[in-house]
């Protein structure tokens, strides 16, 4: 099953898709994570990367759309991916139709995370990974079982993202509503979009994601 999870920055895209990945074994293509993973390496697609990603500005279709496309061709996504983070305009929403399309792949779900942006903040500027193993942390909403110890590797490190800070979540939540939202309507004809309430706890989103994968 091939599926996307779309919503503004802290909806819990990343959250929910990692849980899906352990859950259903389905691949978490987060096109963030690729982007954050070029800039630590300083490749050529990092170094432009970079300062639009700490301004919290969109990077390039062109880039983004090529990370994905290769990717897309990797035998582990063949069984199923949650595409966390990409389309995020109507340029890459169409790049990807012609992906799925010329990979013989198709599209399940569209899964929207409602939230309400004044709780974004907060769950934005709380969050942190473990620098080690990548699982994600909050410091109100999910602390480490053992303080200042990852409950998945044990790991003592820790990082947070660059972009995690207020004046450049409004930045991000602006593109958000300006290019991303509007893609939603693109696949409501196909009647694959599906509306969960993303102010739940992460339990109960993930139990309505469970739900409509199954079909219920
Ligand atoms: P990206 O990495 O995709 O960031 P984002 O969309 O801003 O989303 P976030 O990762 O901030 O939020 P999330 O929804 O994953 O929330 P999370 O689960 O972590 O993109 C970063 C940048 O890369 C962009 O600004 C852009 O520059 C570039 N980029 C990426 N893709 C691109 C593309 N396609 N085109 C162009 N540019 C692109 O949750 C947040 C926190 O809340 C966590 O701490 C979590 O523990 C907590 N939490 C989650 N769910 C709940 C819940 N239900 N209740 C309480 N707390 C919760
Ligand atoms: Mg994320």
């Amino acid at each position: 099953m091939n599926i996307i999870l779309i919503g503004p920055p802290g909806a819990g895209k990343g959250t929910q898709a990692s849980k899906l990945e352990d859950e259903r074994g389905m691949i978490q293509l987060s096109t963030g994570d690729m982007l954050r993973a070029a800039v630590a390496a300083e490749t050529e697609v990092g170094l432009k990367a970079k300062a639009v990603m700490e301004r919290g500005e969109l990077v390039s279709d062109e880039i983004v759309t090529g990370i994905l496309s290769d990717r897309l061709d990797e035998d582990d996504v063949q069984d199923g991916f949650i595409l966390d983070g990409y389309p995020r305009t109507p340029a890459q929403a169409h790049a990807l139709d012609a992906l799925l399309a010329e990979k013989g792949m198709p599209l399940d779900y569209v899964i929207e995370l409602v939230v309400d942006e004044a709780a974004l903040v907060e769950r934005i500027t709380g969050r942190f990974t473990c620098a080690d193993c990548g699982e994600g942390f909050h410091d109100t909403f999910k602390r480490p079982k053992v303080e200042g110890v990852c409950d998945v590797c044990g790991s003592k490190n820790f990082k947070r993202r660059a972009d995690d800070n207020a004046e450049t979540v409004k930045q991000r939540l602006e593109e958000y509503r300006k290019k991303t939202a509007p893609i939603i309507p693109h696949y409501e004809p196909q009647g694959i979009v599906r509306r969960v309430d993303g102010m739940a706890s992460i339990e109960v989103v993930s139990d309505a994601i469970e739900a409509i994968l199954d079909g219920e």
